[in-house]
């Protein structure tokens, strides 16, 4: 798809649709001379439908009109974009997305818009151009990469903004700019999770860094299986003993600044395939498994989108990569492992692996000197249970990074909650033969992980995010679709930028 901005009438505009809004509740456009261009072009047809109750504006609606050779276009799309101050960027996001797949159903595949949102409560020209281009991009993605037979609809192949305000132009053709480079990070990310394990192996996950780091100009470093018994991650090993696969230690560096500081370290579960292991898991549904690597898929991806915005600040992105399987040399329950850190820990349930393999990749970024670190894994089911599918639970031991992070999913349009830690919950994990049991009873269980993992992180700001539930959709919505959502990519690249400021 091709986007891009430009200055001219969106009336006069020659393209498949020209994709236009209404605000709930509101009679008529009077604020919007654009519209009232197109409307009486077409001789009131738009305000008719208004006047009729036809066209109510609700958030989401989408209303086509033949322009019957009135416009070059001959498709108007009125996209419904709500009650005008109940309006947020993640609303214009969702409603342009919706329009797109719309309108590349009806197989128009040449759209232009106006900067959706821009001007409406605080949403910038910038921001809405940003958000617009990610509708448009995130919304209508797919993954046929395995199907042999074409999709029943093409694909949208052009895709402008245009304006007649041209002192906005600039402000459009960077936020148009970022929303790309976000996308495209977004997308990479969706792609690696839903690869399927044959095809995204930690091999696989190793040669996607390597390329990224080729392609952005990042640092790589891969740590095979001798390095990691070198440096004492007993932990990742025990869990990748069981696999044939190599395991794979991933980390990517970006240096934004001068001094060599590590001022942030993206951390993200790279478990190409959960299996469990020998605690295996049921067969229903373990097909989904395969995206167990979404956490290490979108701190690769995130920080190859921070490599092209290029903010002062460095960054690391560090995926420990292994299958959980069940072999011969599988690690049992009761085995007893230690971790970088030195820290004993006893195996309860080899299906929680995702904390052992964490344990390492956290002690390494706090070895590495972190000065802050971010985690983000599909570490429990009880994630779920605790939150639905809406929000990604939040843990941490620093209520101001933690606050960052939550604002920065709040502007990406992904929800973050906090759950609680408390000494309490140690309880849970005291084994009776090591320093720690990887897992505790059947209650918290998200909240036990995080514990778990906070014994790797010494006192370094930390915030862990729980993304088992929020990683992949069953349904589509907004700019998301079936399958991997590439949640939170957006979120951690908005969080190192206003961790630069
Ligand atoms: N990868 C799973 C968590 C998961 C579950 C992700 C569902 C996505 C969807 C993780 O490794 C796991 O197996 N967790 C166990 C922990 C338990 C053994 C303490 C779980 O949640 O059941
Ligand atoms: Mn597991
Ligand atoms: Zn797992």
């Amino acid at each position: 798809m091709k986007i891009e901005v430009k200055a001219g009438e969106i009336a006069k505009t020659e393209t498949g649709a020209i994709l236009v809004n209404h605000f709930e509740g509101e009679e008529r456009f009077h604020e919007n001379t654009e519209i009232n261009a197109i409307d009486l072009a077409l001789q009131c047809a738009i305000s008719q439908l208004i006047t009729r109750g036809e066209l109510k504006g609700k958030l989401n609606e989408i209303t086509l009109v033949n322009t019957l050779g009135k416009l070059p276009a001959p498709w108007v799309a009125i996209v419904g974009l709500g009650k005008r101050k109940e309006l947020s960027l993640d609303r214009v996001r969702c409603a342009v997305a919706e329009a797109c797949r719309r309108l590349r159903q009806k197989r128009i595949y040449k759209i232009a818009t106006i900067p959706q949102g821009a001007g409406a409560g605080n949403i910038t020209a910038g921001d809405a151009a940003m958000a617009i281009t990610e509708a448009a991009l995130l919304g209508t993605y797919t993954f046929r990469k395995h199907m042999t037979k074409p999709a029943d609809y093409g694909e949208i192949e052009r895709f402008q903004i245009i304006t007649d305000d041209n002192s906005s132009l600039p402000a459009l053709e960077r936020g148009c700019q970022k929303g790309k480079i976000i996308s495209e990070a977004v997308i990479l990310t969706r792609d690696m999770v839903n690869e399927p394990a044959n095809y995204m192996t930690p091999t696989n996950m190793a040669e996607v860094a390597a390329k990224l780091a080729q392609s952005h100009g990042l640092e790589i470093t891969v740590l095979e299986r001798e390095e990691m018994q070198k440096m004492g991650m007993g932990a990742m090993l025990g869990v990748a003993q069981g696999s044939r696969q190599p395991p794979k230690f991933i980390a990517l560096r970006y240096k934004g600044k001068e001094t060599d500081e590590l001022d942030v370290a993206l951390v993200g579960k790279g478990i190409t395939f959960d299996s469990g292991g020998i605690s295996i898991k049921p067969s229903e549904k373990m097909e989904e498994m395969k995206g167990d690597m979404a956490g290490g898929a979108s701190v690769m991806a995130a920080i190859s989108a921070v490599a092209q915005l290029k903010p002062k600040i460095n960054v690391a992105a560090i995926v420990p990569a292994t299958e959980n399987l069940p072999d011969g040399n599988a690690q049992k329950p009761g085995d007893v492992l230690t971790a970088m850190n030195g820290k004993t820990i006893e195996i309860i349930s080899t299906d929680a692996e995702g904390r052992l393999i964490l344990a390492d990749a956290l002690a390494y970024a706090v070895k590495q000197g972190a000065r802050a670190i971010v985690d983000i894994a599909t570490l429990t089911g009880a994630i779920r249970v605790a939150l639905g599918d809406t929000y990604t639970g939040a843990f941490s031991n620093n209520p101001e990074l933690l606050s960052k992070v939550i604002a920065a999913g709040a502007e990406a349009g992904e929800l973050i909650w906090q759950l609680p830690m408390h000494d309490d919950y140690k309880e849970k994990i005291k084994s009776e033969v090591a320093d720690l049991k990887n897992t505790g009873n059947r209650y918290a269980g998200a909240i036990t992980a995080a514990q778990f993992l906070a014994e790797f992180i010494g006192d370094t700001p930390w915030v862990h995010l729980d993304i088992a539930a929020t990683s992949m959709s069953d349904k589509e919505r907004g700019y998301s679709v079936k399958g991997a959502t590439g949640v939170p990519v957006r979120t951690l690249v908005n969080l190192v930028l206003a961790l630069a400021k």
